[in-house]
């Protein structure tokens, strides 16, 4: 799977932007026709989506569309216009049952088989930002297509009518919620948006809590949250040599009988050496 420490937003009909992203060596560009393309841009940022996908080299960054929620009515031509130049990913906003993702996958398997791709080659991540959406993400994530399960914060406080804090204090259930469903059935989690985005410290706050958490990346909307965040979700090296020697000395302690031993002082039993398997997983993924 690729990884997907930060994802970046930009208009779809925003040239300059989408240019501009392919140099910030970001882990996932995603060219938006949903909410951050204005009503009556939504053809031009279908249009400008294509000419990108035709005419750039995103290196190594994920190239995704993001299509407008099923029974928007946009949300057909949205996914018509992007899928025959190939992107690496669908992202479905607001999804708030099973179907809305089955919808979108016969349509992708359609134009990967009318194309000769392979099965699979285009992923599908989700947005969960409705209260619907949190009550019905058991059977939402178990779609097989799916790869990431992405928190919109601001479209749920607004779905349930919460204040927003600075702390998230009122996103906590469903943002644990999301991460739930993500590690039942081995999905990405990427968490909500920063949206004071001139503001680098609680960027930083935000993104530790999210690690935290459980979220292995999180959501973006400007050039300069790429670093912070990236580096907020790619394990350090100090995190990453205790858990290599959690590895190591679980195994001798297996071997001599023990299930729990010590370790600086600290016990250490089967669910920590699961967390640090974690930990070394993150960091390959990121490129450690
Ligand atoms: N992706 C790529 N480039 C971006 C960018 C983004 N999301 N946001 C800003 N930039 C570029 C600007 O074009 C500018 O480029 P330049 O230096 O070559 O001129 C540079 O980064 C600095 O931008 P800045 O002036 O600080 O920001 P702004 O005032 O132009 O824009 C926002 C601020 C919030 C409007 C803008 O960042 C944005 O539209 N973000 C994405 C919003 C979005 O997609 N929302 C929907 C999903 S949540
Ligand atoms: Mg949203």
């Amino acid at each position: 799977m690729h990884s997907r420490r930060a994802l970046l937003y930009m208009p779809g009909d925003n040239w300059k932007m989408i240019t501009k992203s392919i140099t910030l060596g970001v882990d996932s560009i995603c060219m938006d026709m949903e909410d951050g393309a204005a009503v009556n841009k939504k053809a031009e940022a279908r249009a400008t989506i294509v000419k990108a996908l035709q005419e750039l080299n995103f290196g190594k960054s994920e190239k995704l569309a993001r299509i407008n929620s099923v029974g928007s009515g946009w949300e057909k031509d949205d996914i018509d216009a992007v899928l025959p130049y190939h992107p690496d990913g669908i992202v479905i906003p607001k999804v708030e049952s099973y179907d809305h993702i089955e919808w979108a996958s016969k349509i992708i398997e359609a134009a990967e088989l009318k194309h000769g791709w392979g099965i699979n080659s285009i992923r599908i991540l989700i947005g969960i930002e409705t209260a619907k959406g949190i009550l019905n993400l058991k059977e939402i994530a178990s779609h097989p297509r799916l790869d990431a399960i992405i928190f919109g914060g601001e479209d749920f406080a607004a779905s349930v009518g919460a204040v927003r804090s600075k702390d998230a204090i009122e996103l906590l259930y469903a943002r644990q919620a999301v991460v739930v469903a993500c590690a039942a059935y081995d999905l990405q989690a990427i968490d909500i948006v920063t949206i004071d985005y001139k503001d680098i410290e609680a960027l930083k706050i935000e993104s530790e809590l999210g690690a935290q958490l459980g979220y292995s990346g999180k959501q973006i909307i400007h050039p300069a949250q790429v670093e912070p965040v990236q580096t907020s979700f790619t394990p350090n090296d100090e995190s990453i040599s205790y858990a290599k020697r959690i590895v190591e000395t679980f195994e001798a302690s297996q071997k001599e009988g023990k299930g729990a031993y010590s370790l600086d002082g600290k016990m250490i039993d089967m669910p920590l050496l699961k967390n640090a398997q974690k930990v070394l997983e993150r960091a390959k993924a990121a490129g450690k």
